[in-house]
This record gives C-alpha cells, sequence and structure tokens, in this order.
C-alpha cells in the first residue's frame, strides 16, 4: 500500500498523510526509548542524553520541493522529502553513536534506505553528525504502510555546534562572512577534540569501575 493521489480531496490527503508521518514518530521514539531503557537495566548505562523529534511545516516542505525542482503535491512530497519526520538522538560520547544506529538498524521492521555518514567525513563547514533515513511500518485499519523517517545521531558537543551553524546559516541566508565561517570551522575542530577527550576520559574512568569491582 502506498499513498498515492486518488479520488479522496487533497486536504483529506495532506491529514491522512501527516498522520502517517507523526504515528511512524511515535513508533520511532518508543523503539528507541526501549532500547536505552535496556541499556540502562544490562550496564547502568545511559546512551542517550536525549532525543527530540519534530514533523516538518507545510512551508518547509513546499521549500524543498521547490528547490528539488519539483512540483508541489503530496506525491512528490512523500517520494522524494526524506525527512518530514525527523528525529534526532543525542549521546554524550562518540563511542556511543554506532552502537545505537546499529540497534536501530537491526530492528526488523525497520529498513534503512540510506545513511550519510558525515562522522566518517564531516562537511567542509565542520558538520558532523550520523544521518540515517529509513522507513518504519505504521498498522492502520486497511494495512500496513512503511513511512519514512531521517534519524540524526550525533554528540551533544556536535548538536551545540550544529544549532550554532544552522542560526548562523539561517542569519545569512547560507552566505555567512567568510571570518565567521574560519571560525565556525575552528569550532568544529575544537568539538571533535572535546569528543576525543571526552570518550578517553570517561574509557577511564569505566577501567577504574572494573579495577574497583574486581577487589
Ligand atoms: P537537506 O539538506 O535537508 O535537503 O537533505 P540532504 O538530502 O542534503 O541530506 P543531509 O543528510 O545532507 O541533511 C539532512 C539534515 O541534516 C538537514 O536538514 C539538517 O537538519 C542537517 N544538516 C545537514 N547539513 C548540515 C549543516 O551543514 N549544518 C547544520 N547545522 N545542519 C546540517
Ligand atoms: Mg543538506
Amino acid at each position: 500500500m502506498t499513498i498515492k493521489s486518488g479520488n479522496t480531496d487533497q486536504v483529506d490527503q495532506w491529514k491522512s498523510t501527516m498522520f502517517l508521518y507523526s504515528s511512524a514518530l511515535k513508533s520511532i521514539n518508543t523503539k528507541i526509548e526501549i532500547l536505552n531503557n535496556e541499556f540502562i537495566q544490562l550496564y547502568n548505562y545511559n546512551p542517550i542524553e536525549h532525543v527530540t523529534s519534530r514533523l516538518k511545516t507545510p512551508q518547509s516542505i513546499v521549500k524543498k520541493l521547490q528547490r528539488k525542482g519539483k512540483e508541489v503535491n503530496i506525491d512528490n512530497m512523500v517520494d522524494y522529502v526524506n525527512d518530514i519526520a525527523g528525529i534526532r538522538i543525542i549521546c554524550s560520547f562518540m563511542s556511543d553513536i554506532y552502537p545505537i544506529a546499529d540497534m536501530i538498524a537491526k530492528q526488523a521492521d525497520i529498513t534503512v534506505l540510506y545513511v550519510k555518514d558525515y562522522i566518517k567525513d564531516p562537511k567542509a563547514n565542520g558538520y558532523k553528525s550520523y544521518h540515517m533515513v529509513v522507513t518504519v511500518p505504521v498498522y492502520l485499519t486497511n494495512g500496513k504502510i512503511d513511512t519514512k523517517i531521517e534519524i540524526q545521531i550525533r554528540t551533544i558537543a556536535m548538536d551545540f555546534w550544529a544549532s550554532l551553524e544552522h542560526k548562523i546559516a539561517y542569519k545569512f541566508e547560507g552566505h555567512a562572512p567568510e571570518n565567521l565561517e574560519a571560525e565556525l570551522k575552528a569550532c568544529a575542530d575544537m568539538v571533535h577534540m572535546l569528543d576525543a577527550k571526552m570518550y578517553s576520559l570517561n574509557q577511564a574512568i569505566s577501567e577504574f569501575d572494573g579495577e574497583d569491582t574486581e577487589e
């Protein structure tokens, strides 16, 4: 079953489409909460700091379709806008990112459509984050609809950087003065150093804990 325009009028179709995306967000939020809770139970450790999710506004859906040179209609929005439903998972440490991504990808009813690994290959501006576009099934009265969600996984430090960069990019409509861009890039390098340092400190603490329990 797919959402394609039929006889229903556009408003109804819009409502049922957005209902689908908001249901998909609920489903993925629950999955992530369960994973995090199990982690706490098993290892007394909480890999996820917090999770935020959002539905794209109609204005930004339209903007994105126009940017992609597509006619603005519901079929195109479903086919070409992959981040109508978006979820962001913020971790404390870099080492939490790939295990969380794996745990999500391994779930039987989740299909990973593609991954963009800006941790392995940061963007030229310094942006780092792990992105996956997946589908989750939403069960409705007359069938199952696999619905797309964009998942972003990053550390607190990466998130701090990304929100400032976003603010600056927005303010200057993507054309920030060169010196600001250079400073942002320098901050991205500092973020990387901080993440690496926090990771190694945390490792050292874990080893210390290990020694403690052995005694
Ligand atoms: P759009 O950029 O959304 O058109 O999608 P895309 O197909 O280029 O995917 P990509 O994975 O590059 O970006 C998806 C999302 O990641 C964006 O909507 C932003 O939320 C975030 N993102 C990507 N690049 C940057 C960046 O340089 N800075 C910040 N702050 N966020 C970014
Ligand atoms: Mg982009």
